[in-house]
């Protein structure tokens, strides 16, 4: 199974010059909660943008460069979307954190989105794509608890793919 991890601002923002555009401590705590001990897809660039490589968890980066090295026992660099598919377990969750252009690449094979809302517009030069509401319902939903570690009102969304 593959699910999403994202946070969008009210545009559907998602990142500016490779980082995301706020600074959410608490947000980064869920992600966390999310992730840790699951195995975590990503692209190159969105690779790039981690502080460091995150514990806990096996990360799978996506490059279209065969030359391309990261030496850590927790990281698998893959050229292709068959090869992540050879190195996950699919009874498994594994989740996908981003960019852009590796949630475009995972949607067909996507059952869950944990989606964050924040409800501010920023800056960004890179956006997620407008879901088809159609296809999803949502499972869950809450707002974050506002303190001065989260100063921006945000909300969390679970959603599953409908079945057909
Ligand atoms: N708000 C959020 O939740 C969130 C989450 C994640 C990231 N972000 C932000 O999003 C931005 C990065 O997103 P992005 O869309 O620009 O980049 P990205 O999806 O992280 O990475 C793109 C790279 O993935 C590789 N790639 C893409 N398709 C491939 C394929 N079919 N086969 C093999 N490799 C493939 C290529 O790497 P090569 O160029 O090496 O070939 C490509 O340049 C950053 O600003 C980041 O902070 C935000």
């Amino acid at each position: 199974m593959f699910s999403f991890i994202i946070a969008v601002g009210e545009n559907n923002e998602m990142g500016l010059n490779n980082h995301l555009p706020w600074h959410l401590p608490k947000e980064i705590g869920y992600f966390r909660s999310v992730t840790e001990w699951h195995t975590i897809i990503m692209g190159r660039k969105t690779f790039e943008s981690l502080p460091r490589v995150l514990p806990n968890r096996k990360h799978i980066i996506l490059t279209r460069d065969e030359n391309y090295k990261y030496d850590h026992p927790d990281v698998v660099i893959v050229n292709s979307l068959d090869e992540v598919f050879d190195k996950v377990k699919t009874e498994e969750e594994n989740i996908i954190i981003g960019g852009a252009e590796i949630f475009r690449l995972f949607l067909p094979y996507t059952n869950r989105i944990y989606l964050t809302v924040v409800h501010k517009k920023f800056d960004a030069d890179t956006f997620f794509f407008k879901l088809d509401m159609d296809q999803w319902i949502e499972s869950k939903k809450w707002d974050a608890v506002m303190d001065d570690k989260n100063n921006i009102p945000y909300t969390y969304y679970i959603l599953d793919r409908k079945k057909s």
